[in-house]
């Protein structure tokens, strides 16, 4: 079985950047248009909190300083110069994209590898964005918004094996509970996951270049809250195959701590 695990670096994410651009208009005929897997185009300004990094990987802006994204994104804790964040645009080559510089990562410190759970990591920024086009995403603290329907979003691959993207994708997906979820993956760590997708019918997914991004839904007074970290999956969209998230609520005190710290 082939499960996620593909790390886009800089080279070959700008390498499929043309390509996912000529292949769109093509996919677009089809419906649904084509996303993180089977999603549409975000609107600018629709998920505000979003960070692309340029190891090929998403992110969501935990402070103005702090990017939550996910271990297996990363390569282990300490200085690190070398990531790029872009932030407040849907689209990476727009003129307004705000570029900021990682000065150092924290990768959790029981991260084995995605399927054993802890695949949560924080990247500090060399300065806060303090622009108003962008704005943090509060992460869950309890398990209260642990079901639903959610909102996933990214700039990775629309279908399996298929390229990066230029414009933010966004779709949503069902919340599929642990003992649905570990029929598909026998072993599942169910207290380090939350499964989302359309298990029958598939078609919808975060894909490969989505990992480390959030998955969110709104909270009792309407704002996003993010309960999830995209992680791995049995390919993209696969029936029978639901994305694996890190679960953010089991992870929200460490999160919150490691930050405080950075
Ligand atoms: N591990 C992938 C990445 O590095 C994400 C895979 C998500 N897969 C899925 N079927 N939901 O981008």
């Amino acid at each position: 079985m082939r499960r996620q695990l593909a790390r886009w670096f800089t080279v070959a994410a700008s390498a499929v950047f043309a390509v996912g651009a000529l292949v769109l208009p093509a996919q677009a005929a089809s419906s649904p248009s084509p996303s993180v897997v089977g999603g549409t185009r975000a609107s600018q300004g629709e998920f505000p909190f979003m960070v692309r990094l340029s190891m090929g990987c998403g992110g969501a802006l935990y402070t103005r300083q702090i990017v939550l994204t996910a271990a297996h994104c990363v390569d282990g804790t300490g200085s690190n110069t070398g990531i790029t964040a872009t932030v407040g645009v849907v689209d990476l080559r727009s003129g307004s994209a705000i570029k900021v510089k990682s000065t150092y990562v924290y990768q959790s410190p029981s991260f084995t590898g995605a399927e054993n759970g802890n695949d949560w990591a924080l990247i500090k920024l060399a300065s806060p964005v303090t622009s108003s086009s962008v704005t943090t995403l509060p992460i869950a603290t309890s398990s209260a918004y642990d079901s639903g329907t959610f909102t996933i979003a990214g700039w990775g691959a629309t279908r399996e094996g298929g390229g990066q993207q230029r414009y933010l994708q966004k779709a949503t997906v069902p919340f599929v509970d642990d003992s649905t979820c570990s029929s598909a993956y026998p072993g599942l760590v169910t207290n380090a996951s939350i499964c989302a997708g359309y298990v029958d019918a598939g078609g919808v997914d975060t894909c490969q270049g989505d990992s480390g991004g959030p998955m969110f839904r709104r909270d009792g007074s309407g704002s996003w809250i993010q309960v999830g970290i995209t992680s791995w999956g049995q390919g993209c969209a696969e029936a029978g195959y639901p994305g694996v998230y890190t679960q953010v609520s089991t992870y929200a005190s460490a999160i919150a701590a490691a930050a405080a710290k950075l």
